[in-house]
């Protein structure tokens, strides 16, 4: 049967974003947070890209509204009894994203489909949570989720070909396309895009260049539509930080180990738009504003 109904565990900024491909794509969806004013802030952010999708003319008003009208927040899992798929989206610490799991696996019934939407950590690990390995996948979205048409279906070692297809099927109905891979470092694009990223940040410290000239070298030379350093302050200096410490845990290659500066700046808490300042500064609308000194 067609997943109709949806849950999302994690209403940040990839959460959020899952959530709304979902209702735009006429799902019922649920999501959970730990606390109301996550909730209001990340549907704070839905609410703004709506609008933007509105203002581009690839939605109408109503239609838009009707989306909104699908989505709605809880603070509890009890009420994700009745989900036909599980996607979760919470913090990249493996025990925080079992004990979720192991959690939604005493509530949900054994045909819920349960996906995580983890960047760097083994499927399997996390699966291994649950009394349903079968049915466990990964499912990872790109940000921003509304823009980026890419879905990566991971599958885990146990997951079933059922499953797989279900998924599959799924992100296609959501407009969306999909890539299966098989539970490895980064899967796909993590695994290419992750040493640009890290190769970036060691010719910034050698003096190759500029953050400015770098970022333009591989926009106009590469035509990728951001810089790496735009691309690290727009997904997360931790984020990528962190990306980089487990994949060295997994390959124990010094190309994989976090350059020096991008530990500082984490440990600075410059870690991108979402605080102001990384590798540029940004103004309180999150528009960048000039490279920091
Ligand atoms: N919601 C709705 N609409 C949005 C949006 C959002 N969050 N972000 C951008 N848009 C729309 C804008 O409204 C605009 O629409 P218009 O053309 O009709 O006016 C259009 O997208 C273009 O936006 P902008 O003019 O503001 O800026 P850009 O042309 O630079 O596009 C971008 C923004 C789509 C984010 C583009 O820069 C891009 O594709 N960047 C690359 C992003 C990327 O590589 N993401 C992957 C990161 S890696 C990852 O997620 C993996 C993880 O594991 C780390």
């Amino acid at each position: 049967m067609a997943i109709q109904k949806v849950g999302i565990v994690g209403f940040g900024q990839m959460g959020s974003g899952i959530a709304q491909v979902c209702a735009m794509a006429g799902l019922d969806v649920l999501a959970r947070e730990i606390d109301q004013k996550f909730i209001d802030n990340g549907m704070k952010r839905v609410d703004g890209s709506l609008a933007r999708v509105v203002k581009s003319g690839k939605l109408s008003e109503a239609d838009a509204k009707a989306a909104r009208g699908r989505l709605r927040g809880t603070t509890s899992l009890a009420e994700f009894a009745d989900r036909d798929l599980v996607i979760e989206a919470v913090i990249e610490v493996m025990d925080a994203k079992r004990e979720v799991f192991g959690e939604l696996d005493r509530v949900c019934p054994a045909s819920t489909i349960f996906a995580s939407n983890t960047s760097s950590l083994t499927i399997i690990e996390i699966a291994s949570a649950t009394k349903r390995p079968d049915r466990f996948a990964g499912l990872h979205f790109f940000n921003p989720p509304v823009m980026m048409q890419l879905v990566e279906v991971v599958r885990a070692l146990t997951t079933s070909d059922a499953t797989v297809d279900a998924l599959r099927d799924f992100v296609t109905r959501l407009g969306h396309q999909p890539v299966v891979c098989k539970d490895t470092p980064g899967f796909i694009v993590n695994r290419l895009m992750i040493p640009i990223m890290l190769e970036s940040v060691r010719a910034l410290e050698q003096g190759v260049a500029t953050v400015e000239d770098i970022d333009k070298a591989v926009k106009l030379g590469l035509r990728h539509p951001m810089g790496p350093f735009e691309l690290i302050d727009y997904t997360g200096v931790d984020i990528n930080y962190h990306v980089a410490n487990v994949f060295f845990e997994e390959f124990k290659e010094p190309k994989w180990a976090p350059p020096a500066l991008l530990k500082r700046m984490y440990l600075a808490g410059h870690l991108g738009v979402k605080t102001g300042r990384g590798f540029y500064e940004y103004d309180e609308s999150g528009k960048k504003v000039r490279a920091a000194q």
